[in-house]
């Protein structure tokens, strides 16, 4: 089985997490596409979630600007761990958390804002992909505010991705955008596709 097949399995992450020395951001650090969506809402107290964090730097960031009221959940607790430890003194109002994005353990309507950068991805790449991403979209839909936004940061382009968001299941409004990784610590720019699902 190829390290692709992989990327749905815990014991995977975990693995790899209990390997890993630095942050590293999938994709693209923090980004004007998330910003941009954040400063929409004229206020700072709104309630953050960011499924399959990794050891991502996006929370460091977010409270950076501001925005306090952060959950961060993943499937490795090994991760969660890590994290917690990393951010316990510099970020007390973060919250880490094992979780199973398709089976989230929050109150329904409860967050603002959802972000997923690469976790739907790691879903598809694995067994049951679509059963599994469908398990995953219905529980952002459900733990999402009316009203509030669900941004998918991947490298799939609409024609493998907006089949996953326009499910007539869910009552979204889908728009989608191109983003340039440009930072400066990679090597290359290069074009992910970034989805934003409005809940009515
Ligand atoms: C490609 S990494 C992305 C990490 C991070 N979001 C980033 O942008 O760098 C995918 C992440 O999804 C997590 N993951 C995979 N399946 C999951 C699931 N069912 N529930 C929660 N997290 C999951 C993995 O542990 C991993 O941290």
């Amino acid at each position: 089985m190829s390290s692709g097949a992989r990327y749905g399995e815990a014991d995977y992450w975990d693995k790899r997490y209990s390997e890993a020395t630095t942050s590293f951001d999938w994709y693209f650090n923090y980004h004007s596409v998330v910003t941009d969506l954040l400063a929409k809402y004229d206020r700072k107290d709104i309630k953050i979630l960011n499924i399959g964090c990794g050891n991502s730097t996006f929370a460091e960031f977010l409270v950076r600007d501001g925005y306090k009221d952060v959950t961060n959940v993943d499937i490795s607790p090994v991760v969660i761990k890590k994290m917690e430890e990393q951010y316990h003194e510099m970020l007390p109002t973060v919250k880490w958390i094992t979780m199973d994005t398709r089976q989230l353990s929050f109150e329904s309507e409860s967050f603002d804002v959802v972000f997923d950068k690469g976790t739907l991805d790691a879903i598809l790449c694995g067994s049951n992909s679509f059963v599994n991403a469908k398990k995953m979209n219905s529980e952002v839909s459900r733990v999402l505010k009316p009203g509030g936004t669900y941004l998918v940061m991947t490298y799939g382009d609409p024609e493998s991705r907006i089949l996953h968001f326009e499910d007539p299941a869910f009552d979204w409004i889908v728009t989608a955008k191109e983003v340039k990784s440009s930072d400066e610590d990679r090597k290359e720019a290069s074009i992910y596709h970034c989805y934003f699902m409005e809940k009515n």
